[in-house]
């Protein structure tokens, strides 16, 4: 990393924790400085293949994409990246940032989020909307699947039939549906071909725990040997 992108680095981390500091009640486990970092990292790894994209415009919307964050079950969730694009550009504004990368930044923040259905069409956004997905599958993306489901009082599984074989899936209401009913759908959904093939290393991680998890649930792992 250049020293001017440290710089950077350091002054957008301040300013995310600034603003999630002034507005307590919107940062939770899932959405706090340190997955600003994960995905920041996860978007470094994708940038080398990428020697065109401006890695400051995806520095700053890696730090600054959840600036304004509305909890899933809200029905403002689908406007919170716009509104994340427009603070962001408010606030990059009055530290001097680069006044030609704004529209940049604001895209990449805009199109990252699931439900705002906006359309990635620049590399660097596409970079951003990888990166963020990549932490919601693996070990962290597992650990904070069950994170926000306890957010929004989802049980674990559901009961009888764990793995949704004779039900429709419904992720509200069963934590562990999240997997096939989201997270499965995102290596399909990644724009940069690294980030395809590091998100299906880790969906299959997902789908070995869901495996796992549904064979003791069942009182598979823990009957004794014939
Ligand atoms: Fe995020």
């Amino acid at each position: 990393m250049t020293p001017e992108l440290d710089a950077w680095r350091t002054r957008l981390a301040a300013l995310a924790a600034a603003v999630a500091q002034a507005d307590a009640g919107a940062s939770d486990g899932a959405h706090d400085a340190n997955h600003l970092e994960r995905v920041w990292r996860n978007a470094r790894a994708l940038l080398p293949d990428h020697p065109h994209a401006d890695a400051l415009t995806v520095l700053a919307a890696c730090y600054l994409h959840d600036l304004v964050n509305v909890p899933k079950n809200d029905p403002r969730r689908s406007r919170a990246s716009r509104l994340s694009a427009e603070l962001a550009r408010r606030e990059l504004a009055a530290l001097a940032f680069p006044p030609a990368k704004l529209d940049g930044v604001a895209h990449a923040i805009e199109a990252h989020s699931f439900s705002a259905a906006i359309p990635a069409t620049t590399i660097e956004a596409q970079i951003v909307q990888d990166a963020d997905r990549l932490d919601g599958l693996g070990a962290v993306g597992l650990a904070r699947m069950f994170y926000i489901a306890g957010r929004m009082g989802s049980a674990l599984a559901h009961g009888a039939d764990p793995l949704a074989a004779a039900r429709p899936l419904d992720d509200r209401a069963y934590a562990l549906d999240h997997v096939p009913a989201k997270l499965a759908l995102l290596p399909g959904m990644m724009q940069t071909a690294a980030g395809r093939r590091v998100a299906e290393r880790r969906l299959a991680l997902l789908e070995d725990f869901r495996s796992a998890f549904a064979d003791e649930w069942a009182g598979g792992a823990t009957a004794a040997p014939e």
